[in-house]
């Protein structure tokens, strides 16, 4: 089993994450840490907490950064995307449980200095946690087995705008100081996860099952391929971003890789795009192909 860290800004693509990881045997979830992003950091830990219960599941689940990583103000939510709720407005009650009272970027860095050279840690949200523990902790860099990232759009264009995916446009800075920072990177961008969608129709099948638990992952899904069908007409399904870096961190032959150097834009109107190229001392991991089949018979086969 594979010890990993899930850091989440939930979201329903990262809802499905979770829930794919949480019934992968190849994989020991150490805890849940949650960012801003898709909703603020109190509503993605509720939503964590909530899909926990849902799933009928116990990890600890630990509450971080609240805003950028330069601390400038992240502008607005992804609502339009993933609901006012950000679980495609199903969430009917407030979770029971509890976030744990340990900082997430402090979790982040007690986990890997324990278990050294071990650790995985998967990021589909903003990077702020992850740039956050390694600014606090520098020591933890090369103790990190590996870090596996939904996020950026290195040969396609974004998704908020021509050039930035959203995970990258949400906190360029923490971007660019993760991947300078000299961490085992695998970047499972747009370039990969466009190509992996699932369908509408899907959703009978998890219906069909009569479980309250595969409705609720349904019920949440079906918003988001609507938003996918609105924004991308004839799509046929929503792209399952942050459950392909699940995968990857499952089975890392669902995907082909290229070595590159990657940068993060900054500043003005490019700012969030990820530039790769072969300058200086290339070591991300760029994923550039998918064998998008075989990864969603995977994924199905876990998921509710
Ligand atoms: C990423 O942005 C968020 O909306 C999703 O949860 C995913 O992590 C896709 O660009
Ligand atoms: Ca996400």
């Amino acid at each position: 089993m594979k010890p990993i860290i899930l850091d989440v800004d939930t979201g329903i693509d990262d809802a499905l994450a979770m829930s794919y990881a949480l019934n992968s045997p190849e994989l020991e979830l150490l805890g849940f840490t949650t960012c801003f992003g898709n909703v603020s950091v109190a509503e993605a830990t509720r939503n964590t907490l909530a899909v926990l219960e849902k799933a009928g599941k116990r990890i600890p689940v630990y509450a971080g950064a609240d805003q950028t990583f330069t601390r400038r103000k992240k502008k607005g939510w992804a609502k339009h995307v993933h609901g006012e709720d950000g679980l495609g407005n199903t969430l009917k009650n407030d979770p029971i449980t509890q976030a744990e009272s340990q900082f997430a970027p402090e979790f982040m860095i007690e986990q890997v200095k324990n278990r050294p050279h071990e650790i995985t840690i998967i990021a589909v949200g903003p990077l702020t946690n992850l740039a956050l523990a390694i600014k606090r902790a520098p020591e933890i860099i090369p103790l990190v087995k590996e870090v596996v990232i939904m996020g950026g759009a290195v040969k396609v264009p974004g998704n908020v705008n021509a050039y930035a995916e959203a995970n990258m446009i949400a906190d360029p800075e923490a971007a660019e100081y993760v991947f300078s920072s000299g961490l085992k990177v695998t970047l499972v961008g747009l370039d990969v996860t466009m190509q992996t969608l699932l369908p509408k129709a899907k959703l009978n099948e998890w219906r069909a099952a009569g479980k309250e638990t595969a409705d609720f992952f349904a019920d949440m899904t079906e918003f988001y391929i609507e938003y996918y069908e609105s924004f991308y007409p004839g799509i046929g399904g929503c792209a399952l971003h942050d459950p392909l870096a699940v995968g990857v961190a499952i089975d890392s032959s669902f995907v082909t890789t290229e070595t590159m150097n990657v940068k993060v834009v900054t500043e003005g109107e490019e700012a969030g795009r990820t530039v790769g190229n072969q300058e200086g001392e290339p070591r991300i991991r760029v994923c550039t192909e998918v064998e998008a089949e075989r990864f969603l018979d995977h994924f199905l086969s876990k998921v509710v």
